[in-house]
């Protein structure tokens, strides 16, 4: 039973050794996927600032997905964040109940507060539906921007790998450390889960339906894939707002197409180099950083069928080596935020109805206090870490991290401030 096994693993090892790298760059030219006109129409469309004619709201935190993802190209990090709230009843967390229009009108399923809205206007003079946080909501956390350069590597990725990720983790902590490796819906293939592995709670697992969801909550623009505005107050704009253009295509799928084709984050060659930040890489193992922020994972063969089926790997995602320094799997480092993820606010309205495969309730509320491994390439250009934004140096982040990380940070501690510094320089090169 055993000795196959070990063949196998061996086998993939070897395999995992000579599969060739993701390109990474921060020059915004595609990876592959698609030619560079293609590229750059796809950018064009994430860089697009929306308007109340184009279905912009009627609540919503920015007009274009660049305004949080730019930094220090379009489609990487930002400093921006956003709210996220709510409160505990019977033991479990529970989203907000936010009255707008003067307690007329009630938002409710969903942990986002919005911190813009489109009325107040020349046209809705008397109708206000800006959000605010009740007094009800003793649970708040900010949420900072995260980097997508990459993704569409880490989309490419088998759930067979994250969850074999988990089953090494506690033999490499004396027990301590297990990521949470949690199902969520793809949206755009009804009845159909993965393991999540994007936004700061795994609550993706496709990148279409991270668009959908993002293009909903962060800008307010419907789509076929969420197709029901959050509140129908001032909305002027035809249903859904995000339709078909001439080449078939919704922005939703030039946003998942730009995101799918760029190039990862490159190191800072420079400091890479440096004896020190050599040092800090080897100092960033032994002392267990690794365990959790995995140096290096391999996308599926191409052809590979995922998302419930709905994409196929294409050649220039598949069979490839990158080095995402995550495992993207939940785990409680002492940060956690109290928030479940909203099933209404990501998977939609309709998706209530939906019989979802290996879906389970138990391991969302499981969630409660975990995050996801923040990914550390290209953290270099991160100036608030952590998901709330608020460690703003590498070494306050670090001592945040307790609970399952207790171990490597206490041996962190017990570092020299000059092998402390050699870390950082590390850090610095990512
Ligand atoms: C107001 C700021 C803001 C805007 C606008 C915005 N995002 Fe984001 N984005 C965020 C934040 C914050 C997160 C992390 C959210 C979380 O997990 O709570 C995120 C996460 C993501 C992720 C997950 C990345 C990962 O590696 O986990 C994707 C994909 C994404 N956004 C795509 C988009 C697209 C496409 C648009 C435009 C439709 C967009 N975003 C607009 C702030 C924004
Ligand atoms: C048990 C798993 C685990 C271990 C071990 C671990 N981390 Fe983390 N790390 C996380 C998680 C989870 C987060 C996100 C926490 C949050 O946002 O609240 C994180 C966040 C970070 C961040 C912030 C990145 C950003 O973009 O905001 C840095 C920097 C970091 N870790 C460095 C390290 C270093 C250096 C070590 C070793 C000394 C280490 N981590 C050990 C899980 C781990």
């Amino acid at each position: 039973m055993k000795y196959p096994f070990l063949v196998g693993l061996l086998a993939l090892v070897t395999a995992a050794t000579r599969l060739p790298e993701a390109p990474s760059a921060f020059d915004g030219v595609s990876n592959g996927l698609v030619d560079s006109t293609t590229h750059q129409t796809d950018q064009s469309r994430f860089d697009e600032v929306e308007g109340v004619d184009d279905g912009l709201g009627p609540l919503y935190n920015a007009q274009s997905c660049r305004e949080c993802h730019q930094n220090p190209v379009s489609g990487a990090t930002s400093q921006i964040t956003e709210l996220r709230v709510g409160h505990r009843a019977g033991g479990r967390f529970e989203n907000p109940s936010i009255p707008i229009a003067r307690g007329t009108v009630v938002i409710a399923g969903r942990s986002l507060v919005n911190d813009r809205a489109i009325c107040p206007s020349a046209q809705f003079s008397n109708t206000e539906i800006q959000e605010r946080v009740p007094l009800t909501e003793t649970i708040m956390t900010t949420r900072v921007s995260l980097g997508l350069l990459g993704d569409g590597f880490v989309e490419a990725v088998a759930d067979e790998t994250l969850i074999n990720v988990a089953r090494r983790q506690p033999a490499q902590s004396g027990g301590k450390i297990r990521g949470q490796a949690l199902y969520v819906p793809v949206v755009e293939a009804p009845g159909e889960t993965r393991i999540g592995r994007f936004g700061w709670k795994d609550q993706h697992a496709s990148l279409l339906s991270f668009s959908a969801d993002a293009y909903l909550n962060e800008m307010g623009i419907t789509s076929r894939l969420q197709p029901d505005e959050v509140t129908a107050l001032c909305n002027t704009a035809q249903e859904p707002n995000n339709r078909p253009e001439s080449d078939g295509l919704e922005d939703i799928d030039h946003f998942t197409r730009f995101i799918r084709a760029a190039k990862a984050p490159p190191r800072d060659a420079v400091l890479a180099e440096t004896a020190s930040a050599m040092r800090g890489s080897q100092i960033f193992d032994a002392v267990g950083c690794a365990i959790c922020h995995v140096r290096t994972l391999t996308t599926a063969p191409a052809g590979t069928k995922i998302n419930g089926g709905m994409f196929t790997i294409p050649a220039a995602l598949g069979g490839k080596a990158f080095h995402p320094f995550s495992d993207y799997l939940l785990h409680n480092v002492g940060t956690g935020d109290g928030i479940v993820q909203s099933f209404q606010e990501h998977y939609g309205r309709r998706a209530y109805s939906v019989g979802w495969r290996n879906l389970s309730a138990g391991d969302f509320y499981n969630t409660a206090d975990k995050i996801r491994t923040a990914p550390l390439w290209g953290v270099r250009m991160q100036t608030r870490l952590m998901h709330d934004g608020l460690s703003l140096t590498f070494r306050d982040a670090i001592l945040r991290h307790r609970r399952e990380a207790n171990d490597v940070t206490l041996r962190f501690e017990n570092l020299s401030s000059g092998q402390q510094e050699e870390l950082f320089q590390f850090l610095r090169s990512l």
